[in-house]
């Protein structure tokens, strides 16, 4: 009970925000080779933003790419770093958008808030704002945002689960946010997650699959999409990926009458892929009601439990469960 509290909660002992603050501080200002994954950007993308900041890009996928982002929007970036992801953003979102990147390292600040200007001046207009904080306090008002990005940056928190209630808390009703991070294929030991080096190099922060499930969850998303990107390390044995994680905040009226369906995959692989959405092993995945039925037949059936939380009978059974949320 004790050691799975301690992966989503770390004990400031282990490591501390100081230890990582002073990493990123360097990374700021030399580009820092082992942090570069292989992420791809589309060039059209990176156009309007100065070699600066893509060379000190250190994300692990391409979470704003896949968003979805519609013009007017309000996105914010958690642990913004240089800013590519806000610059990114920015174009996406267009001249009504804002976008807000969030970040506790001041180095990291600096080159973002420098860079803005030449990205405003590429793109015809201003609309990205640099803000310091935490990503367990992020300085902004409830309900104010519709799309939350983070690349390769909650692993490095020493509590994922205020992270989660702080992204809840920030986003409007039915928002949603697209997480882009390293996932270890087992827990990481406490050794490990006592060292500092591999904590900011996104190895010893990370956690497993269930266990990020487990720090999201409890505040309400659903519609959760898990998808495994690449093999990013093996560290002492231990398997180290890059998965996009993207989930919904609930609208204030589904979230008094309905939750959804969900489907846990049990076997015989370690996961498997239906309609572009990952079931990984033992771990429960949010779905809609067709998706439920198709799960359940050829050449699924048997594979999947299908449960609805909120129904006292097995979800099979249940008629109308969609009756006021689509
Ligand atoms: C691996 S870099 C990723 C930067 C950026 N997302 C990118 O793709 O280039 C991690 C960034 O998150 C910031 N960071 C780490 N932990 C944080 C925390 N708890 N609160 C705020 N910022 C944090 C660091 O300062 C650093 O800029």
């Amino acid at each position: 009970m004790n050691e799975r509290r301690s992966s989503c909660e770390t004990d400031e002992n282990e490591v501390s925000r100081d230890n990582v603050r002073d990493f990123y501080s360097k990374a700021a200002v030399t580009a820092q080779e082992s942090l570069c994954c292989p992420t791809q950007y589309d060039d059209g993308d990176l156009s309007h933003i100065p070699e600066e900041v893509r060379g000190i890009s250190y994300g692990c996928g391409s979470p704003v790419n896949r968003a979805s982002i519609r013009q007017g929007e309000v996105v914010v970036d958690l642990g913004s770093g240089g800013g590519i992801d806000c610059f990114i953003a920015a174009k996406y979102v267009g001249e009504t958008g804002k976008v807000f990147g969030i970040d506790m390292t001041d180095e990291m600040l600096g080159v973002a808030q420098n860079n803005a200007v030449r990205v405003a001046e590429n793109l015809g207009y201003s609309n990205v704002e640099f803000k310091k904080g935490f990503l367990e306090a992020i300085p902004l008002e409830d309900n104010s945002v519709d799309l939350v990005t983070s690349n390769c940056v909650v692993n490095l928190s020493v509590n994922k689960k205020e992270v989660f209630k702080e992204i809840n808390r920030i986003l409007k009703p039915g928002g949603r946010f697209l997480i882009a991070d390293i996932i270890s294929e087992k827990e990481v030991p406490v050794d490990m997650r006592k060292h500092q080096e591999l904590w900011g190099e996104c190895i010893s922060g990370a956690l497993t699959l269930a266990e990020f499930l487990e720090a999201a969850r409890p505040n309400g998303f659903h519609g959760f999409h898990i998808g495994k990107d690449y093999l990013w390390k093996i560290v002492e044995g231990i398997k180290f990926y890059s998965y996009t994680v993207e989930a919904f905040k609930a609208h204030e009226s589904e979230s008094s009458c309905c939750s959804s369906l969900t489907a846990t995959y049990a076997g015989p692989f370690d996961s498997i892929i239906h309609d572009g959405t990952t079931y990984p092993l033992g771990i429960a995945v949010d779905i809609g009601k067709e998706t439920a039925e198709k799960l359940r037949s050829h050449p699924y059936s048997g594979q999947f439990i299908i449960t609805d939380p909120d129904a006292e009978t097995p979800a099979e059974s249940e008629s109308d469960s969609d009756s006021c949320c689509g």
